[in-house]
């Protein structure tokens, strides 16, 4: 289906759980999630019919996120309803990586087509000071597994912060030469107020001047501009949701683990399909599409994110 602007909306991210096992800095707050009451969050069966809703509206693409996504009970058999649906032609999934020793090999028995892992620093104490508690060597570990179970075009997401990771930036890049993987660099969304200071703001535009042999590639239709280090097996992504956002042509609707529709990762709008029969769900998918703004205002330290929730929240 198309949007009031012309965009066609082909692309459902949904959160299967708020919960986590890290706490990213920019993500969440340090005292975690108040764990929702079981009753206010989808059921399984209420997840797969609002994939098959959106189907019916012409989403092909369906990424699983969070939170994260591997500590839901459930989410094999999720991957696997899903992978099911008509029209679904590609489900991939977004995870910190910390599970996918034990998971790469039963969600790629799923249908999981494609997995993200968010990987911000190379060093193992920075790592642990960005995930609040995490493990670096369980998230690189997660990516060796993922690949030796023939995972391919696993990108990597790296949240670009000035003072934190830019002293990095070769290093992370070099990784699309050592693995056949692409490394992106997203910048800093400033979620609440205050959560970091101005300078934590870089544009991605710093990955290019720290890299000078960066060659620009196709795009891909994602949201990532493309480029190539000489020599490299994957390439490297610049996500500038900040500095030149992507609105134009985004194709997404997100869906919250409490079954909230939200049209625009920024906006407050919110329209909930818990309890809905399918009919309806396609109903609230249809007026939330026709909601989906231009775009989503601006973002600035000073000038935070609208959206009411933490990152956690929503799925990224
Ligand atoms: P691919 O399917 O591999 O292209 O993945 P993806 O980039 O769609 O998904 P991923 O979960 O890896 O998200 C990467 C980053 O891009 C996250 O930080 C998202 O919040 C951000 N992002 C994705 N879509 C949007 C969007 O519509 N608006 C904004 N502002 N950011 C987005
Ligand atoms: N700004 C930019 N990216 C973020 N992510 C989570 N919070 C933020 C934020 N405030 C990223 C994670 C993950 C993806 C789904 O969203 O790093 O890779
Ligand atoms: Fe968890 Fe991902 Fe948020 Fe980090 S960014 S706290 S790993 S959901």
């Amino acid at each position: 289906m198309t949007d009031r602007f012309g965009r066609s909306i082909t692309y459902l991210r949904l959160s299967i759980t708020e919960l986590c096992n890290m706490r990213c800095r920019y993500c969440m707050p340090e005292t975690g999630v108040c764990k929702k009451r079981h009753d206010e969050m989808l059921t399984e069966d209420e997840m797969i019919r609002a994939i098959e809703a959106a189907a019916s509206l012409g989403v092909f693409k369906l990424r699983i996120t969070g939170g994260e996504p591997l500590i839901k009970k459930n989410v094999l058999s999720i991957c696997e309803r899903a992978a099911a649906v008509e029209g679904i032609r590609e489900v991939c999934l977004t995870t910190n990586g910390a599970l996918l020793p034990a998971f790469s090999a039963p969600l790629k028995a799923a249908g999981v087509d494609r997995i993200n892992i968010s990987l911000d620093t190379l060093d193992p104490d920075k790592y642990a000071h960005i995930t609040r508690g995490g493990v670096l060597a369980d998230a690189l570990r997660g990516l060796e597994s993922a690949l030796s179970e023939g995972f391919s075009k696993i990108k990597l997401n790296a949240v670009l912060i000035g003072g934190f990771n830019d002293d990095e930036i070769t290093e992370l890049a070099e990784l699309t030469v050592r693995y056949p993987v692409d490394m992106r660099f997203i910048e800093l969304m400033p979620m609440t107020a205050g959560a970091f200071a101005p300078e934590a703001y870089l544009p991605s535009s710093a990955v290019l001047e720290a890299l000078p042999s960066l060659e620009p590639q196709p795009e891909d239709g994602g949201v990532a501009r493309l480029y190539r280090l000489p020599g490299a097996q994957g390439n490297v992504g610049l996500i500038s949701p900040v500095h030149a956002h992507f609105c134009v042509s985004c194709n997404r609707m997100r869906l919250t683990a409490d079954g909230r529709l939200k049209p625009c990762l920024h906006s407050p709008r919110e329209y909930p399909i818990k309890g809905l029969s399918k009919e309806d769900m396609i109903l609230r998918f249809r007026e939330a599409i026709l909601a989906k703004p231009a775009w989503h205002g601006e973002l600035t330290a000073l000038h935070p994110s609208g959206t009411g929730r933490n990152m956690n929240q929503i799925g990224g």
